[in-house]
């Protein structure tokens, strides 16, 4: 238990982290990486160089320093991020290193600021953070081990098919290399890839949703080629996967991870939406609900640039004529001379008012702003927050406009 005065002074640094907050997790990475250069094994580069893990981190820390002195309320964040942590392999040992980087870049944004005062109030408090988060760890890595199929750290598998979905995206079905069977997902989880490409000093790891239902004796992964445009470099994991790795190249797997889940135990209608590779998590829950549940009404809404862009179209097509609880709708940002599409430009507030219920369960994923605008238009639509499931690409990011 903490004592009184340092809640206190840990209560009181909240406004200066708020405005030092992204530079001091800024100077934190820096220091991280020139002290312990293995770290950049686990941490995203392309994240680190867009800040977006800066952010992450910076408001994570925020939340829970404004949450001390209760953080039963912050455990679904940390289960969150815990599940990421889990599929990243990230142990207990970690942890004091993460503190003392913290704790010293705070010395030096702050400056004379951080009295010994604040930072021991500091120590005291990340000791707390920390053990919470290694709790919730331990559990889920004790819990990926024990169920059927299961393991603990990275697993061997191999790629068995590559199947052209559009010209950008692919999807890879990997089998365990050593025949065993494997572990059962949630529809909307992810796995985790480990790889290293020829001639590269690191080790790369990348979440990827697992873009079928469950059940089957593969992991299937949907990956776009994420080629570096606007002056963002090229995906280091998805380029290699589309063009160097084979169908028989081995890739390392940590077990499925992720909170979100489809909830099967819900009858009201289910929305899904998604946006370009967005797609992925959507399809599994729409798989998993349409036999599962099939008396539960589905509206799947899929926006894409275009026709030649549109991954997986014939699936759907085939759904939906399958499956009459099942109504899909697409949406071209800007279509082609042959392209059917119920839209054309994005989805807008008046498009999820004529096709959907309010009363439903939604799920969205796509790009950043196409989240914060089907956000928006759910939140006129009087959609409550609690119904409203979504889940960014890479690190979570603030959904409100
Ligand atoms: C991701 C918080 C400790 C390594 C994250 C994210 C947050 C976070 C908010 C972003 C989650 C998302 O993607 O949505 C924290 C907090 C910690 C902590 C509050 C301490 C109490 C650690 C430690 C390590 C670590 C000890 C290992 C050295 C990572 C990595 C990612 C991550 C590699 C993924 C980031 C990327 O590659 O883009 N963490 N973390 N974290 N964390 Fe932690």
């Amino acid at each position: 238990m903490l004592h009184k005065e340092t809640i206190e002074i840990i209560k009181s640094t909240v406004p200066v982290l708020e405005i030092h907050g992204t530079e001091i997790t800024s100077v934190f990475y820096t220091r991280l990486f020139d002290n312990h250069p293995e770290l950049l094994n686990i941490f995203n580069h392309a994240n680190q160089r867009q800040g977006r893990q800066q952010t992450a981190l910076a408001n994570a820390v925020y939340a829970a320093a404004a949450h001390i002195d209760r953080l039963e309320e912050i455990v679904p964040v940390v289960k969150q991020i815990g599940e990421k942590h889990r599929a990243l392999g990230i142990l207990p040992e970690h942890y004091p290193i993460v503190g003392t980087t913290l704790l010293a870049a705070m010395k030096e944004v702050l400056g004379d600021a951080a009295t010994p005062e604040i930072l021991n109030a500091w120590a005291d408090a990340y000791q707390v953070i920390a053990d919470a988060f290694i709790s919730v760890e331990a559990e889920m890595y004790e819990k990926a081990a024990r169920v059927p199929g299961g393991w603990s750290g990275f697993r061997r598998f191999v790629i068995n098919r590559k199947v052209k979905e559009s010209p950008l995206i692919t999807s890879l079905y990997l089998v365990p290399e050593d025949g065993g069977e494997i572990a059962s997902y949630e529809p909307g989880q992810y796995i985790t890839l480990r790889v290293k490409p020829e001639g590269d000093s690191y080790s790369h790891l990348r979440h990827y949703s697992l873009s079928t239902a469950p059940g089957k004796p593969y992991y299937r992964i949907t990956v776009k080629r994420e080629d570096g445009v606007n002056g963002e470099g090229a995906g280091v994991v998805s380029t290699w996967l589309h063009r160097q790795a084979e169908e028989g190249t081995v890739v390392e797997v940590s077990a499925p991870a992720g909170s979100f889940t489809l909830n099967s135990d819900s009858e009201l209608p289910l929305v899904l939406i998604s946006g370009g590779v967005g797609l992925t998590p959507l399809v599994s829950m729409l798989e998993t609900a349409l036999t599962k549940q099939p008396s539960r009404p589905v509206v799947y809404i899929h926006a894409a640039k275009c026709g030649s862009q549109h991954a997986m179209r014939d699936h759907i097509e085939q759904l939906t004529v399958q499956h009459p609880q099942l109504r899909s709708y697409v949406i071209y940002e800007s279509p082609e001379q042959e392209d059917q599409c119920h839209k054309t430009g994005y989805i807008d507030l008046e498009l999820l008012q004529e096709t959907t219920d309010p009363g439903s369960d939604f799920y969205f994923c796509g790009p950043v702003p196409f989240m914060r605008a089907v956000y928006s238009h759910l939140k006129a639509m009087g959609v409550p927050a609690d119904r409203a499931h979504y889940e960014f690409f890479g690190p979570a990011g603030t959904i409100e406009q």
